[in-house]
């Protein structure tokens, strides 16, 4: 099988290997790899400052977000050749932590999880690949042009999830969301937002490319303009940080209605400082029982979710969110950021 590896530790490793066909363990589908997703992770792997190859291993097999056709299945493992997979991304630790334990590995607490395509395990940038049955998730046939989508779908499943669970400690009946960032993960958050019918309100700095048409056609209002001038004007119930962007992050901090709920998701570089008014902030968000909630990963739960909500979604509307498909022999094109980019995704089967 030819598969996208790196080194992990190693900037610019990224390189397609022939390996061998993978052999199906006990209880494990065989996957015809159809697609994966590119992300910010998956630069940062590539450009060596994330991720950990296997024990004893020097290179890693990339991609979490992936989609495959089953070509062999266990009998009764409910699956069957054709059927339209993607693989869950992270396994419990092995002690295991309670959290683990109990199904929740998206909240692991001691860090020892691993990851396939990130820490620890191949990925599934591969033509073929192999999971487990219970770490394997159905499709809905006609998602097979767009059911690449379904791992950051996951992403957001959960930070909903986490919404409106901190939402529901009180009386909660949300009207309206910002999502900062119009990237993959914030217009799937605004997708899910709209789904549940509120008014949705999207941030993002450029003012031109595809991501104003994408907010637009969600029937959401696309805004452009500093974080806490939107902040005042919208006054949402819910906001949902995707930029990873400091200034961001703080400025909806600050300005957060009563019981709002901020659900940050993005990852910012770590060592660049920022002056803000602790005192006045740690003011606000105990007296408007505030909550900020960070949100990493998803479970088992928040896959059968993310799989609801793109089965519902328009079709037209999320093909439109893949704004470039590069196939794997031209995989370095993936890893490039060009202007009008969504999200990326690498074909590994020509069609
Ligand atoms: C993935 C998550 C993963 C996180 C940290 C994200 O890009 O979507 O599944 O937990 O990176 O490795």
């Amino acid at each position: 099988m030819q598969a996208l590896t790196v080194a992990p530790d190693r900037k610019n490793s990224l390189r397609l290997d022939t390996l061998p066909d993978p052999e199906p363990g006990e209880g494990e589908l065989l996957v015809d790899g159809l697609a994966v997703g590119v992300c910010g992770t998956d630069m940062e792997i590539v450009s060596g400052g994330h991720g950990a190859p296997p024990p004893d291993r020097e290179r890693l097999v990339i991609g979490h977000e992936s989609l495959g056709r089953v070509r062999q299945a266990p009998p009764d493992s409910g699956w069957v050749p054709g059927d339209l997979v993607v693989g869950v991304v992270r396994r419990p630790d092995p002690v295991p932590c309670g959290a683990c334990a109990h199904g929740y590995f998206d909240m692991c607490r001691n860090g020892m999880f691993t990851e396939r395509g990130i820490k620890g395990l191949d990925g599934y940038a591969s033509t073929s690949w192999t999971v487990e049955a219970d770490y394997a998730v159905r499709l809905d046939p006609g998602l097979e042009h767009v059911g690449v989508l379904m791992e950051p779908t996951t992403v957001v499943a959960k930070a909903w999830d986490q919404v409106e669970r901190i939402g529901g400690r009180s009386w909660f009946a949300p009207h309206s969301v910002l999502v900062t960032g119009a990237g993959p993960i914030g217009l799937l958050a605004a997708l899910l937002g709209h789904q549940r019918g509120l008014e949705v309100h999207v941030l993002d700095r450029v003012e031109s490319g595809p991501k104003p048409e994408l907010v637009r056609r969600l029937g959401a209002e696309y805004h452009c303009e500093d974080a806490e001038r939107v902040m005042e004007r919208v006054r949402p119930d819910v906001v949902i940080e995707a930029t990873g962007a400091a200034p961001v992050v703080f400025g909806v901090m600050s300005a957060m209605d009563p019981y709002g709920v901020l659900c940050l998701t993005g990852l910012s570089p770590a060592g660049r400082t920022l002056e803000v008014d602790a005192g006045y902030l740690n003011r606000e968000l105990v007296l408007d029982n505030s909550a900020v909630v960070g949100s990493v990963n998803a479970n088992r739960r928040h896959y059968a979710a993310a799989a609801a909500a793109l089965a519902e979604a328009d079709r037209g509307w999320l093909d439109a969110l893949i704004t470039r498909r590069v196939p794997l022999e031209s995989f370095a094109q993936a890893f490039e950021r060009r202007p009008d980019d969504v999200k990326t995704v690498i074909e590994l089967t020509r069609h």
